[in-house]
């Protein structure tokens, strides 16, 4: 797939084919597009986890308030940052690079799905996470069993400007 055409078809996918096992060279090149994110002064303050056990997916699903599906995905990469590593941007990063893991997904045929409503403290204790480390979200990833539309999105001249604020953007 093309750049243009990933970034099109990307779309968060919230059922999946469950029990769908995800290639373990998928899960390499999603981790290796992680890898590769850009991040501040190059700390790269974040690391992940990556669960595939079906039963410790399905308590992650419960401690991102219940949103079942996750316990559906084939894996789930908890994403989790280094605020010691990396003050000011560990956080940013880590979103930077599990966006990467998002457009991997798409690009290989799966559907992802970003979660970032969950309880803290209860992902943590599943993972069994250091002290000191934040997760800063969650990446479903799976065969997808839906293909919905694309979500609408603001147009272009409310989001880009030209030189200063509010001044409308000609190309
Ligand atoms: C930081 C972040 C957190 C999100 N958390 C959740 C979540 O907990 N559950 C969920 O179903 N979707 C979640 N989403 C997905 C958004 O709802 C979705 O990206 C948005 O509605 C646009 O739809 P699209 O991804 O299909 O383009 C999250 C997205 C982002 C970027």
């Amino acid at each position: 797939m093309e750049f243009f055409e990933v970034v099109r078809e990307r779309r968060s996918i919230r059922r999946y084919v469950r029990g769908a096992p995800i290639k373990p060279e998928h899960v390499r090149a999603m981790l290796e597009a992680a890898r590769l994110a850009p991040s501040a002064k190059n700390l790269q303050p974040w690391q992940l986890v990556v669960v595939r056990d079906q039963g410790r997916k399905d308590v992650l699903a419960r401690a991102a308030n219940n949103q079942r599906f996750v316990g559906d995905a084939g894996v789930v990469f908890v994403c989790l940052s280094d605020p010691a590593r990396s003050p000011r941007w560990h956080d940013k990063d880590a979103m930077i690079a599990l966006e990467h893991i998002a457009l991997a997904a798409t690009a290989l045929g799966y559907g992802s799905c970003w979660i970032g409503s969950f309880d803290e403290e209860a992902v943590k204790k599943i993972i069994k996470a250091p002290e000191g480390l934040h997760v800063v979200a969650m990446m479903a990833v799976g065969v997808p069993a839906e293909s919905p539309p694309p979500r609408p999105r603001r147009p272009l001249s409310e989001l880009a400007f030209s030189e200063e604020y509010g001044r409308p953007l000609e190309l």
